[in-house]
């Protein structure tokens, strides 16, 4: 794969991501948890505005934009603990991927996309952040109700 190929790749990643929080958002509202919801709909939201910077980008750029199949998982986990741990888990998967393509930009002749992919190193250690903060707090929970619906409250008041 060229660079620019990956490139095209991680803007699809970027969408499958939004597709794979979709199923997370699904799974905590079946069970009332509007809060859980709302927060899973913004990170949605902001995978897929991931995606379009990729394209932007890649259009700027004068390459081709090609898009493939998503695939959303299986959409099946074992309690809000385990939604979050596969969040966290996903996140790291996409930080080594940024990784390996700003390693790999170094050696394109302009310095457009590793300045833009600079940006995306530093989101994705506020998502591993954000991951992890919440999944050490629902360790601390420990399924308890009372702690779980306050944390549905505090992530229900997500403002982007
Ligand atoms: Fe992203
Ligand atoms: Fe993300």
């Amino acid at each position: 794969m060229t660079f620019f190929e990956k490139f095209n790749e991680q803007m699809n990643f970027e969408l499958e991501s939004a597709f794979i929080y979709r199923t997370m958002a699904a799974y905590v509202a079946e069970q009332d948890m509007d809060g859980f919801e709302h927060f899973f709909n913004l990170q949605v939201q902001e995978e897929v505005m991931h995606s379009d910077d990729f394209k932007n980008t890649l259009q700027r750029l004068g390459q081709p934009v090609k898009y493939r199949p998503l695939d959303p998982g299986n959409g099946e986990f074992e309690g809000f603990l385990d939604v979050f741990k596969k969040a966290l888990e996903h996140e790291k998967l996409v930080s080594s991927k940024i990784k390996e393509l700003y390693e790999e930009s170094l050696n394109q002749p302009e310095r457009y996309a590793t300045v833009f992919l600079q940006k995306y190193l530093d989101e994705q250690v506020e998502e591993e952040e954000t991951f992890t903060k919440i999944v050490t707090q629902l360790e601390r929970i420990n399924g308890n109700w009372t702690g779980l619906y306050q944390l549905n409250a505090l992530l229900g008041r997500r403002a982007e």
